[in-house]
């Protein structure tokens, strides 16, 4: 049974990876990692509000259309509530790198071309073996087209290829008009992988205060679906390669995303549940899945589920549409 596998041309013990989370805000939390058995170690994020406060570009897009620059700035938290501040990830990244030896991929996240992309150099000397970008940005200003947000998005992307030389994952949210059109183009921008999707976190209403609050439930196993859906529709149509985060609690679902077609699955919530030891408790089950179903390897089975051989996948998805709506049977009383 051959668990080992390929991510962003880094030679990984098997295909789950430690997605971004606090855990590894602490170079305990990257020694508990690996000891629990991630492959490989996603950072947590750096974010273009901490890099550079003054990022014109930045602005540009946060208040699109807007004259209300001052209120905007007092959502964000000051520089000292941020996780970690720049200087101090860096050290850490490179603590890491000095005590870890599965891959370490550090992460920033931001939605424009400015000066703040130069960290990703930074991070590259630092000793991260691959990059991902996190493209996180809510286009509420019904002035702004499809077409402009996704021209940022691939600017960013090329601005942050052209800083480093090490290997450039994206990590996007679903909501795309037409997603694999965006996925060619990222491709073409210069990313060597899609990391599938980011978990869009809607604000909650407390009724008592009549105030808006920030909600974080961590995932469901179900949330895997709309993942496995995308990476069966782009594997084999896109070049590159594709990382599934979000929804993945146990050995089914890393199983269902290497059948969709993803080079690698991702995990946060269910480890910050059942502590990094889960990594062990996924692998292992998915090597009971594989000797079940007579997998050889993980490279065998990748992909063997994904829409590759449909001809025609929009018209198999409106017929597939139709038949789910035509399943429901009424309750009979
Ligand atoms: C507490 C917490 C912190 C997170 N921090 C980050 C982050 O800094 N950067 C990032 O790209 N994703 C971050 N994520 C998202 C995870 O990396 C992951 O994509 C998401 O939780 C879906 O995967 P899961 O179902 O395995 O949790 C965070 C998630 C949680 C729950």
């Amino acid at each position: 049974m051959e668990l080992k596998t390929e991510y962003l041309g880094l030679a990984l013990k098997h295909p789950v990876v430690a997605s971004a989370s606090p855990l590894t805000e602490t170079l305990d939390g990257f020694l508990r990692l690996e000891d629990g058995g991630a492959a490989a170690i996603v950072m947590h994020s750096l974010f273009e509000e901490q890099l550079l406060h003054e990022s014109e570009s930045l602005d540009h897009y946060l208040h699109y259309g807007h004259e209300s620059y001052a209120e905007a700035l007092t959502y964000f938290p000051r520089a000292e509530e941020y996780r970690l501040a720049p200087d101090r990830y860096l050290d850490l990244l490179a603590r890491a790198k000095e005590r870890v030896e599965v891959p370490i991929i550090a992460s920033l996240n931001g939605v424009s071309r400015g000066g703040w992309v130069e960290f990703a150099k930074d991070l590259e000397e630092a000793g991260a073996d691959a990059l991902e970008l996190n493209l996180y940005y809510i286009p509420t200003d019904p002035g702004l087209s499809a077409q402009e947000v996704e021209a940022m998005y691939l600017d960013t992307i090329r601005a942050v290829r052209e800083a480093i030389r090490i290997p450039l994952a994206v990590k996007v949210g679903h909501a795309f008009t037409a997603f694999a059109h965006f996925a060619k183009r990222a491709e073409e921008a210069g990313a060597d992988a899609l990391v599938l999707f980011n978990r869009f976190y809607q604000p909650d209403f407390d009724l008592e205060t009549l105030s808006v609050f920030p909600t974080l439930h961590l995932s469901r196993p179900y949330e895997v679906l709309l993942r496995l859906h995308w990476i069966a529709l782009l594997y084999g149509r896109v070049g590159l390669e594709l990382a599934l985060t979000g929804g993945v609690h146990s050995g089914m679902e890393a199983m269902k995303g290497l059948l969709a077609g993803a080079q690698v699955v991702m995990m946060t919530s269910a480890v910050l549940q059942n502590g990094p030891g889960h990594f062990h408790k996924v692998v292992e089950e998915l090597k009971r899945l594989m000797e079940e179903k007579e997998y050889e390897s993980v490279d065998q089975m990748r992909g063997a589920m994904s829409y590759r051989k449909v001809a025609e996948p929009a018209a198999f998805e409106r017929a597939n549409y139709l038949k789910v709506l035509g399943s429901y049977r009424l309750p009979t009383s």
